[in-house]
């Protein structure tokens, strides 16, 4: 599935539902910590929309790709599931600090491993999330995350994230690499399926619209992919 963020499905049942049990686990992170990272934004669609395709939680093993201190990451620690979360080596913030802090004072137990997801191995995993990150990194670099995350994925594994979509051409203020349907189509589809072969990008010019009207400093949209492992390339 390609779910172009459309704002009325944010404001949905569903979507509200979860992003007030996310700001639960944060607001009871930030009453330890002091470091909570507040879902809202666009993150009230890509958390929604991640969230949404996980069927279980229990003893999965979920790796988040480009997690800094994740509010997405650690509710899914939260309900269960055994997470690793990756980010850069040497970034300005002490991500492996802030995760033994969240295990040190509530227990919350979550692998902190740095490493360039486009270019080193990945860790085993049966979930790969990746919540508005694989966008930083340039075209040349995704044909080899896309091996990375099938080489740590079994058969029926899930690779679930989002990334932008911008009108053609992208406005080039953004040093993000933006991806429209058949951009997605043909560079995230070796050895993965889509998960339900279901897509609005026939609606885009309305849900940017909708978006822009919403966030006007973003000239892009977020666009949330979930995509099974299967054999062949
Ligand atoms: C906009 S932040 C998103 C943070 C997080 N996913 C969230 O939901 O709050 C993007 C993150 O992706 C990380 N990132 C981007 N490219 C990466 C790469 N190739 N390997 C590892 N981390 C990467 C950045 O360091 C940054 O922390």
């Amino acid at each position: 599935m390609m779910e172009l963020c459309d704002w009325n499905k944010v404001e949905s049942e569903e979507y509200k539902r979860i992003n007030s049990a996310i700001k639960k686990t944060v607001e009871e992170i930030g009453a330890t910590t002091g470091k909570a990272p507040t879902p809202g934004d666009h993150y009230l669609f890509d958390y929604a929309f991640i969230f949404s395709q996980i069927r279980e939680f229990k003893g999965v093993r979920f790796l988040d790709l480009g997690s800094a201190c994740s509010a997405l990451t650690v509710h899914i620690a939260r309900q269960g599931g055994i997470v690793t979360a990756v980010d850069l080596p040497g970034s300005v913030y002490d991500f492996a600090s802030y995760f033994a802090e969240l295990k040190e004072q509530l227990g919350i137990q979550i692998t902190f491993s740095a490493l360039d997801f486009c270019s080193d191995p990945l860790p085993k995993a049966d979930v790969i999330i990746s919540c508005s990150a694989i966008e930083h990194n340039g075209y040349e670099a995704i044909p080899q995350l896309v091996k990375n995350t099938k080489n740590a994925l079994p058969l029926g594994g899930r690779f679930i994230f989002t990334v932008i979509a911008e009108p053609e051409p992208p406005e080039e203020q953004y040093a993000y690499s933006s991806y429209r349907e058949d951009k997605i189509r043909q560079t995230f589809l070796q050895g993965f399926r889509l998960d339900k072969n279901k897509s609005n990008f026939d609606q885009f010019d309305t849900l940017y619209q909708r978006f822009r009207n919403q966030f006007p400093k973003y000239f892009y949209i977020p666009v949330g992919v979930s995509l099974v492992r299967e054999d062949h390339e």
